[in-house]
């Protein structure tokens, strides 16, 4: 099957899910060679949910000890780095490339390595090993928002504006990069249930109003718990600073730098950053369609969302 793409002229439905043919042939290439070890972490979001703050977090948390995360620290990589440039995508950065296969040995350790794909097509190894997966997972409407704001950014001029009714039509018929959503987050979901200590599932929401203990849930997933004297010192909080949306948003590397994602512009990386901008765009009857759909897709799993 194959639909009008968002960016591209058509999405394919591959393996379940819809992506463009450059993304089906590096995620081939990741599913055929990518290695997961144990101590890799692996972290998994839809586009648009949050993975470049998921990226900030994770990286200042489990390299505290190499880089210092208190504010006197001016030389911390995410001051001078975009995330994406830290934690690579398998399928946009390392297996992008069909024809060269990467050199994973000049990854930091532990990797942190990051995929839009849904759980049932990660590379079988991260399920056999003991690598720690982390997802995101953000409510659907603030996602559709994003989304459909950073598409129309990016996408290329010959294709002209995507206007929002059409977007929400193919949204909400599971058409977007890497959906359904409501897939995506229930496959992720439901391993989380089975597997607490291999899927950690965050709510973006959540890591919005209490931060704190979602960084401290984090930490210990990872198997980089903070210990009484850092939490005494302030250390989780360092991390919410350095990694919160002002501060990424203001820095130079993402006012001014390009290509963290495949050649385009930092800064369209953060726009707003809110719980409930989506009241802004859609109509009554938006809003209704895209209860149902979702009610009727989570129903029984146990997952609530909050959308404002
Ligand atoms: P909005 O478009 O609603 O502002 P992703 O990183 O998956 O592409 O998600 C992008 C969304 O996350 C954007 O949402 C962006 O503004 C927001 N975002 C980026 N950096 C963030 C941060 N440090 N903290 C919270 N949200 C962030």
């Amino acid at each position: 099957p194959k639909e009008k793409g968002w960016r591209t002229p058509h999405l394919f439905l591959f393996q379940g899910f819809w992506c463009q043919p450059k993304e089906i042939r590096a995620i081939i290439s990741t599913q055929n060679h990518f290695k997961a070890q144990d101590s890799d972490v692996v972290l998994a979001t839809i586009p648009k949910s949050g993975t470049t703050w998921l990226k900030a977090l994770t990286f200042a948390i489990v390299n505290r000890n190499k880089f210092s995360v208190q504010p006197d620290n001016h030389h911390h990589p995410l001051l001078t780095h975009n995330p994406h440039e830290l934690v690579p995508f398998l399928e946009y950065k390392l297996y992008a490339d069909c024809n060269r296969l990467p050199d994973l040995s000049l990854l930091p350790s532990p990797r942190l390595v990051a995929t839009h794909v849904p759980f049932g097509a990660l590379p079988s190894s991260t399920k056999t090993s003991k690598c720690k997966i982390v997802y995101i997972c953000r409510n659907p409407f603030d996602t559709f928002v994003s989304i459909w704001h950073y598409l129309n950014k990016v996408r290329p001029e010959s294709l002209g504006p995507l206007p929002i009714e059409e977007a929400f039509d193919m949204y909400c018929r599971g058409v977007i990069g890497y959906g359904p959503y409501w897939d995506h987050m229930l496959g992720y979901w439901r391993e989380s249930l089975e597997t607490p200590n291999k899927v950690l599932f965050l709510k973006y929401e959540d890591m919005k109003v209490a931060e704190r203990n979602q960084l401290k849930k984090l930490g210990e997933f990872l198997g980089f718990p903070f210990t009484e004297e850092e939490e005494k010192e302030g250390r989780i909080q360092d991390i919410s600073s350095l990694c919160s949306f002002q501060n990424m948003k203001d820095l130079e590397v993402n006012k001014k730098g390009k290509g963290a994602i495949s050649g385009f512009e930092n800064k369209d990386l953060f726009r707003k950053a809110e719980i409930g901008d989506w009241m802004n765009y859609f109509t009554p009857s938006m809003f209704e369609r895209l209860s149902n759909v979702m009610e009727e897709k989570l129903e029984g799993s146990g997952l609530k969302l909050t959308a404002c």
